[in-house]
C-alpha cells in the first residue's frame, strides 16, 4: 500500500504512519511512503520511499509529518484526467494495491473522487478543526484543544493582574470545535464560534456583569471564522497573496475596548496550534485508525474512510461521506448548552 499525508499538518500524523508501518509489516503488508501528498505520485521520477521499521522508530511523539504534505489547490491541477492517469501509472510501477490517505476534508474529498474513478483508497481522518463529516473525532483535534486550553489559562492570569480583556483568536475555519472545547477547558468567559453570529452588546453585558462582581478581567476566545451578526467572515492576505481567515480577534477587541472602557490585548494563536507533539489521546487515536486501515487493506475493503463513532473505530464508504457538508456544531449542541449553563457568553 502507498501511504500519504495531505492538507495542513497536525499533531499525530507520524503516530499514524508509524502504526500503519508497524502493523503492516507484522501482517505481511509493505507500506510505501509517498512524499508531499499526491504530488509524489504525479511527478517523474516519483518521490516515494519504502518504509521499514527503522524509518518509523522514535516518531510517535514527533510533530508534523515525515512524508511532507501540501495544502495549496487540488493536486490534480488543471489537467485532472491526465494526472489521475499518471497516478495510476505510478501505482502500477510501484506495485501498489491501493493508497492509505491521511487527510482532512479537502484531501478526503480528493480521495473520494479518486475512489469513484476506481483507484483503491482507504482514508484516515485528520485535522485540528475536527470538521470532517462522518467521524466524531479527527487526529490532531485533541492536541490542539490542549494548547488552546493552556493558552486561555495563561491569559487568565495576566488578564487578572492587569484588569484587562484578553482576546484569543484560534483556528477552525467555519467550525467552532477548537474554540468551544479549548475555551471551555481553559475557563474562558466568552466563546465566539462561526455557527453563532455574535452580538457585541451581549459580550459587553457579560464583561460588565463580571466587573460588577469584582471580576475586573475577562478572556474572550474567538474562532477565526466567527462573524458579527449581519457581518461577514474576515480574511487576511498572506505574503504571496493567499487569502486566509484571520482578523476577527482584532475586530472584537476594538469594539470591546470602546464599549467596556477597558484595556484590551489580542493574541492570535496561529500555527502553534498545528505544531508540536501529539497528546496521548491523539497518539492512541492515530494508532487505532492506522491499524484499522491496514486491516481494511488486507481484507481488500477499499474506498472507505476510517471513522470514530462514539468510542468505536469503524468505517464508512466514501460515497456516504461526500454527501455530507463540512461538519459544524449545531446551535443545540450539548457542550454549547453546558457552556451556557455555567454562564459562558456565546454572544447570543
Ligand atoms: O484546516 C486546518 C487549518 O489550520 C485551519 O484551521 C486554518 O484556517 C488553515 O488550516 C490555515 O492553513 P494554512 O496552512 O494555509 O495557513
Amino acid at each position: 500500500m502507498g501511504i500519504l499525508t495531505g492538507g495542513g499538518d497536525c499533531p499525530g500524523l507520524n503516530a499514524a504512519i508509524r502504526a500503519a508501518v508497524k502493523s503492516g509489516i507484522a501482517k505481511g503488508c509493505q507500506l510505501v511512503g509517498i512524499i508531499d501528498s499526491f504530488n509524489g505520485l504525479f511527478e517523474r521520477p516519483t518521490r516515494t520511499s519504502l518504509l521499514g521499521l527503522e524509518d518509523v522508530s522514535d516518531i510517535l511523539d514527533k510533530g508534523g509529518t515525515i512524508l511532507g504534505t501540501h495544502n495549496e489547490g487540488s493536486p490534480f491541477g488543471e489537467k485532472p484526467e491526465e494526472n489521475i492517469l499518471r497516478l495510476r501509472e505510478a501505482m502500477s510501477e510501484l506495485d501498489l494495491a491501493g493508497l492509505i490517505v491521511i487527510g482532512g476534508e479537502g484531501t478526503q474529498g480528493i480521495a473520494g473522487e479518486l475512489a469513484a474513478t476506481g483507484v483503491p483508497v482507504i482514508g484516515i481522518p485528520k485535522t485540528i478543526d475536527n470538521d470532517l463529516p462522518g467521524t466524531d473525532q479527527t487526529i490532531g483535534f485533541k492536541s490542539c484543544v490542549n494548547l488552546v486550553a493552556d493558552s486561555v489559562m495563561r491569559l487568565r492570569s495576566t488578564a487578572e493582574s492587569h484588569d484587562r480583556i484578553m482576546v484569543l483568536e484560534v483556528m477552525g475555519r467555519d467550525s467552532g470545535y477548537i474554540a468551544l472545547h479549548g475555551g471551555l477547558a481553559g475557563g474562558a468567559n466568552v466563546i465566539l464560534i462561526p455557527e453563532i453570529p455574535f452580538d457585541v452588546k451581549r459580550i459587553q453585558k457579560k464583561i460588565l456583569e463580571r466587573k460588577n462582581i469584582g471580576r475586573n478581567f475577562s478572556v474572550v476566545v474567538v474562532s477565526e471564522g466567527a462573524t458579527e451578526k449581519g457581518g461577514e467572515a474576515i480574511y487576511k492576505e498572506e505574503l504571496g497573496g493567499a487569502k486566509t481567515l484571520g482578523g476577527v480577534g482584532v475586530q472584537v477587541a476594538q469594539k470591546l475596548h470602546s464599549l467596556c472602557d477597558m484595556d484590551v490585548r489580542v493574541t492570535v494563536l496561529g500555527h502553534l496550534q498545528r505544531g508540536g507533539s501529539p497528546c496521548p489521546e491523539d497518539r492512541i487515536l492515530a494508532t487505532r485508525f492506522a491499524v484499522y486501515a491496514v486491516d481494511l487493506a488486507l481484507k481488500k475493503r477499499f474506498n472507505r474512510l476510517v471513522v470514530l463513532k462514539g468510542q468505536q473505530v469503524s468505517d464508512t464508504p466514501y460515497s456516504e461521506v461526500s454527501r455530507f457538508q463540512r461538519r459544524k456544531l449545531l446551535p443545540s449542541d450539548e457542550i454549547l448548552r453546558a457552556a451556557e449553563a455555567i454562564s459562558v457568553c456565546l454572544g447570543r
